[in-house]
């Protein structure tokens, strides 16, 4: 039997054009638009390509997008200072520093400087306190996300379901575990030392992998019918020679033979990132603006 394939990319279309009601909403009513401020450190490839794509989805949402981008040897004085006038700035409803950063910057020390209720990334202690203690605040992105295609197939309420969420980052991990426990599943977080992982994740009617290994799940880990979101965005060796292909941290070609439903890799969780993105920003400008 072939599992449903959960369409991250057509829910978070769907998500987006929400939003761009609400942001012609929110400029009638305010009289301004709902803004968020990008940072960028550095050159890094990736990260430029995300900033771009953040940048442009937030304009065609109908808000302000502020890119800000400084050298690779800034000083943590400079973008510190950045992030302080970004707090002050009426106009900034949302503040996303992208990581990582260069080397030479700590990644907490920024993060923590940024104004807990314009932490749309959901990543300052604060925010994580809120999460932890069911406190209004903001929610990381990616797993947010999770929960929203998640909740689709299986409704509100997962009482009786046990999930397992692979992998214990900050930023995944640990708020999709607490996420879900906010959703009445009953969850197991795995990590690399979990002993009989594919024991564990048998057991699981909710499989969250977030590992960043390639094609790690293997299909008969996966209990028959289960849900199975895979975070994962890995870059490998493609067929033809010199070409890559990228694939989630599930073995989508076995797994989809077993699981009830499941994400694919591209075209599932990664879409919903930054539409998640998006919403937290809606939700600060309104937040701010009562
Ligand atoms: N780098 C990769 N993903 C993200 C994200 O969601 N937020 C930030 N700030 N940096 C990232």
């Amino acid at each position: 039997m072939s599992a449903q394939v959960i369409d991250g990319k057509a829910f978070a279309a769907g998500l987006r054009d929400k939003i761009g009601e609400f942001a012609t909403a929110f400029e009638a009513k305010a009289g301004r638009k709902a803004g968020l401020a990008v940072v960028l450190v550095g050159e890094d490839p990736a990260s430029q390509v995300y900033v771009r794509s953040k940048g442009k989805a937030t304009v065609a949402a109908g808000m302000n997008s502020y890119e800000h981008r400084l050298n690779d040897d800034a000083s943590e004085e400079e973008l510190l200072a950045l992030v302080e006038k970004l707090n002050n700035d009426p106009a900034v409803d949302g503040i996303l520093v992208q990581l990582p950063l260069p080397k030479h910057l700590d990644e907490q020390t920024v993060i923590s400087a940024i104004d807990p209720d314009k932490d749309v990334d959901g990543f300052h202690i604060i925010n994580a306190g809120r999460l932890s203690v069911g406190q209004e605040g903001f929610v990381p992105c990616t797993p947010l996300g999770c929960l929203m295609l998640l909740q689709d197939k299986l409704g509100k309420d997962l009482s009786g379901l046990n999930a397992v969420v692979i992998g214990r980052s900050n930023i995944v991990g640990k708020p999709m575990a607490q996420l879900l426990t906010d959703a009445n599943a009953t969850v197991t977080i795995a990590h690399s030392r979990t002993k009989d992982l594919p024991a564990v994740v048998k057991q699981a009617d909710i499989v969250v992998a977030a590992v960043g290994r390639p094609e790690m799940v293997k299909g008969d880990w996966i209990k028959p019918g289960a849900t199975v979101i895979d975070v994962g965005i890995n870059r490998v060796a493609g067929a033809e020679e010199g070409k890559t292909r990228l694939v989630g941290d599930v073995d989508y070609a076995q797994a989809s033979e077993v699981a009830g439903a499941i994400t694919p890799v591209p075209g599932g969780v990664g879409p919903m990132t930054i539409a998640v993105l998006l919403r937290n920003t809606m939700v600060s400008a309104y937040r701010r603006e009562n």
